[in-house]
């Protein structure tokens, strides 16, 4: 299988530059840095930076002005998940196949090593090489605004504060929009811009980012109920037992199932402008929808 090649590929760079911007797992205090170390090498399936990259490369950039991008993005995403797990939030003993942070290390260093986590994305963020049109400056916002209380957190405070009611289409939208697909929208668009691309050129992508990000949490949302611990790698069934805004909730799984095929065929036409190049960008959009199958 040719993509599936390609995603081990990249999985191995991304995972070599991770080890190499990360302090040794030894390094003093060795337990907040083992617990990093614990949740950023479980064997996530590297979706972000991967886009990051890809996008990059559609863009006519390349994978080495991205990658310390693509790096940070999952820094901040591994947090993301770390801090979701907590019995405070989502309250979950099992993640990319193995005991989440807090249950192997307990509370206060899972608390820890998402925070530190977190920070390391922005030191790590630092050397990329600045493209024509696009700073530094401009990657420091762009990554602070993805993961900021606008975006990512309000999508997280809203998820929270949906448990156990009923919300409406615009509200579950919201949800996701922000939980997911802003994080999914920065990896792209620090691709884009690591590639110094046009205005329109970072509109389009933006677009594909929204939908594709979209997609992929009702996706996250439809695997939940049909898949199997073993198969996530994560617990299964725990939206229903928390009472979680879902779509499959909202709307059933067959209307989501619709609703994340016409999502992706909407992230496949925002690609239109980019023309061959971006072939792998709708491999993987392909390959994301097909999860679910
Ligand atoms: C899980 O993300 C959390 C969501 C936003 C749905 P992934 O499914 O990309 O998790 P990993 O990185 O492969 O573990
Ligand atoms: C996670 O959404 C979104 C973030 C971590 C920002 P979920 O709570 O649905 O993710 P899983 O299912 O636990 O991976
Ligand atoms: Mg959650
Ligand atoms: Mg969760
Ligand atoms: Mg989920």
């Amino acid at each position: 299988m040719e993509l599936k090649a390609y995603l081990a590929a990249r999985q191995k760079e991304i995972d070599r530059a991770l080890h190499r911007f990360l302090p040794k797992e030894n390094a003093r205090p060795a337990t907040i840095h083992r617990a990093m170390h614990y949740s950023l090498f479980a064997g996530g399936k590297r979706l972000r930076p991967i886009i990051c990259l890809a996008t990059a490369e559609a863009c006519g950039g390349s994978v080495q002005a991205a990658i310390s991008l693509a790096c940070a993005v999952e820094c901040i995403h591994t947090y993301s998940l770390i801090h979701d797990d907590l019995p405070s939030m989502d309250n979950d003993d099992f993640r990319r196949g193995r005991p989440t942070c807090h249950k192997a290390f307990g509370e206060g260093i899972a608390v820890l090593a998402g925070d530190a986590l977190l920070t390391i994305a922005f030191e790590i963020a630092t050397s990329a090489p600045p493209a024509p049109r696009y700073s530094l400056r401009h990657f420091m916002r762009e990554i602070a605004s993805g993961a900021g209380s606008r975006r990512l957190i309000a999508g997280q405070v809203a998820d929270l504060e949906a448990e156990g009611q009923a919300i409406s289409r615009a509200e579950l939208r919201y949800i996701h929009e922000n939980k997911t697909a802003a994080l999914l929208t920065t990896s792209i668009r620090l691709g884009a811009m690591s590639a110094n691309a046009s205005a329109q050129r970072l509109d389009a992508m933006t677009e594909f980012g929204e939908s594709l990000g979209l997609a992929f949490q009702v996706i996250d949302d439809i695997l939940d109920i049909t898949q199997t611990s073993e198969q996530l790698g994560k617990s299964a069934g725990k939206d229903a037992a928390a009472k979680k805004a879902t779509y499959p909730a909202v709307m059933g799984l067959e209307k989501s199932r619709a609703e994340a095929l016409r999502l992706t065929n909407k992230a496949h036409r925002a690609l239109e402008p980019l023309g061959a190049g971006a072939e792998k960008l709708h491999a993987l959009a392909g390959y994301l929808l097909q999860r679910e199958y």
